[in-house]
């Protein structure tokens, strides 16, 4: 583990049983609240963006909002809001997706996106997968490419990558942790 793993690795508190027993939340408030980790976790992403020839940021409500926009800003690129349904304004298009009980469904402005967008998503968390592979399926809908999606931190044992593998066709999943 690099000394950077190891600094955002401590800043990350594991809370039992939220936010329901038997649930383990990954809580990275402590991590935002620290500059030095804040920046080398924004500077890690902003070089997966560049790396992967994104030209915009995707940023999944709400974590990977505050994650997102750093990275877009460092990176030189533009931030997309991709929403929990019923918050934009505009002509949207929407994606469900099911969660462990019922479903969800985002959204985003489908002008944000063109046939010459290559999309970083951004997330702080891989779990079931279920967010994000939602998250491709819409940006690609709206005309876009998908360069790669990026998290703070992939949580193996739910198998959130292997679901992926043939939403994301090649394009890279980069997790800064794998826990
Ligand atoms: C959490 C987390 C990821 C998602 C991962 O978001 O921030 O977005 O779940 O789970 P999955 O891989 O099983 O889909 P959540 O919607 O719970 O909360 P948030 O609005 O605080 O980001
Ligand atoms: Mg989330």
């Amino acid at each position: 583990m690099t000394d950077i793993q190891e600094l955002l690795l401590s800043r990350i508190r594991d809370v039992a049983d939220y936010p329901e027993p038997g649930v383990m939340f990954k809580d990275i408030t402590p991590l935002l609240a620290d500059p030095a980790a804040f920046t080398a976790l924004t500077d890690a992403l902003a070089e997966v963006a560049t790396n992967t020839g994104a030209t915009k940021v995707v940023g999944l409500e709400a974590r990977g909002f505050i994650l997102g926009a750093p990275v877009a800003v460092r990176a030189g690129l533009g931030f997309i809001p991709v929403r929990k349904a019923g918050k934009l304004p505009g002509a949207t298009l929407a994606q469900a997706y099911d969660l462990e009980y019922g479903s969800a469904e985002i959204e985003v402005h489908a002008e944000d996106l063109s046939a010459d967008d290559r999309i970083l998503i951004i997330d702080d968390v891989l779990a079931t997968g279920g967010t994000a592979e939602a998250s491709i399926r819409l940006i690609r809908r709206a005309g876009a490419e998908v360069a790669g999606l990026a998290v703070l931190m992939e949580l193996g044992f739910l198998g959130g990558r292997a679901r992926l593998e043939p939403a994301l066709k090649g394009a890279p999943l980069e997790a800064v942790l794998a826990l």
